[in-house]
């Protein structure tokens, strides 16, 4: 997608130099725009722990471009596979909920021959994490042609008016390679000359919405206004939403949704006021190997300063601020999970589904019966 006209993938091998990878720092953003060069593993499982990185398909990526590089510094010998099983294992605990991480690192695993030279693991490592990038990329597009028929009829049915569309954290281009999963929809809209408006919840306690997904929209030229996370149910009682659509870090096969924290109270004012509410996630998003979201998904629980404190920019200083009580506790789940009752239908790459388990198992049997 386009930054100051000009298009950028979230991330990206160095043009010159196959052993680099570049990143957007997403840390920083919207107060710099800053390309972050990565060289090594613990760069990788560094950048996804402090989310320099983040989001589901995007962190996928990132962990296959992790492994690609440890066998880049890997020396030869007797201790290179356990030195990249160490890594791997590495990369997956650093961030828990989103299954694209671990379901990416674990197809590379399991492609890797046990008799190999190093030459070929780099160009075996490389190739995968390649296409990896690129079929991410191919899903959150398809996500958009599937999407863009859900906001082309509301658009038909509204005689032309814009369509208000209401979105949770930043299930972005950003988040993903190109495009997004939720917002996918939104920008192919857009660029067909669809009236959208988006409504982007700030997504407390990192922003997301605010920093993320208001700066992307606002690169692309989609209209959008911010709003309190506690907003949403007063829009939808006021007919000020039409369509909600959130991404997701991890699926059932039943079609329990989890993604981030709030996303469920969202699904539930969505539900009381009958308005349609939409998953876009891509099949590396789904955890095919359970049912029930609310008992199995493990849920990330971040650092309470993400609560306790707030950051902003002054006189061009990115500053971070205490905003509570000096020593008060404060607990910061991640995500939270929205049970597949008050899922209108999920977008995939394949086209859009019920949540639930026939109509996801007829839609990927391939992958499930695999
Ligand atoms: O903690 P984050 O910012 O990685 O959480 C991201 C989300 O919850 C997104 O909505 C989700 O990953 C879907 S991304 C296309």
């Amino acid at each position: 997608m386009r930054v100051e006209g000009k298009e950028y993938r979230s991330i990206w091998i160095h043009p010159n130099n196959k052993n680099v990878v570049r990143i957007i720092n997403q840390a920083v953003l919207p107060f710099r725009f800053e390309i972050k060069d990565l060289t090594t593993p613990e760069d990788i499982i560094d950048a996804i722990k402090n989310m320099l990185v983040r989001g589901a398909p995007l962190i996928g990526a990132a962990g296959a471009l992790g492994i690609y590089l440890a066998v880049v510094k890997l020396h030869p010998g007797n201790h290179a596979m356990a030195t990249l099983r160490t890594v791997a294992n590495n990369l997956k605990e650093s961030r828990p909920t989103a299954v694209n991480l671990s379901f990416v690192i674990d197809q590379i695993m399991n492609k890797i021959p046990e008799n190999t030279t190093l030459e070929e693991l780099k160009e075996l490592t490389y190739r995968l994490a390649c296409e990896r990038i690129e079929m991410e990329l191919e899903f959150s597009r398809k996500i958009g042609e599937h999407g863009l028929d859900i906001i082309k009829e509301i658009n038909k049915k509204k005689g032309g008016k814009p369509v208000n569309i209401l979105t949770h954290c930043n299930a972005g281009w950003l988040a993903c390679i190109d495009y997004g999963t939720a917002t996918s929809p939104i920008y192919m809209a857009h660029d067909n000359g669809i009236n959208v408006h988006v409504w982007v919840d700030e997504t407390r306690p990192r922003n997301q919405g605010s920093k993320l997904t208001a700066w992307e929209l606002g690169q692309h030229g989609v209209p959008y206004t911010i709003i309190a996370d506690n907003a949403g149910g007063h829009l939808m009682q006021h007919g000020m939403v039409d369509l909600v659509i959130v991404g997701s870090d991890r699926t059932t096969r039943k079609g329990d949704v989890a993604n981030k924290i709030g996303t469920y109270l969202k699904a539930l004012a969505a539900h009381d006021n009958n308005i349609p509410f939409y998953v876009a996630l891509p099949s590396s998003s789904f955890d095919f190997t359970i049912t029930d979201g609310i008992n199995e998904i493990p849920i990330e629980k971040r650092s309470s300063r993400e609560i306790t404190h707030i950051e902003g920019i002054k006189d061009d200083n990115i500053i971070e601020i205490e905003i509570v009580p000096g020593n008060a506790k404060a607990v910061n789940y991640g995500f939270d999970v929205t049970p597949a009752k008050y899922v209108t239908g999920i977008i995939t790459e394949r086209g859009i589904c019920n949540a639930d388990e026939v109509s996801i198992t007829e839609m990927f049997s391939d992958i499930i019966n695999k």
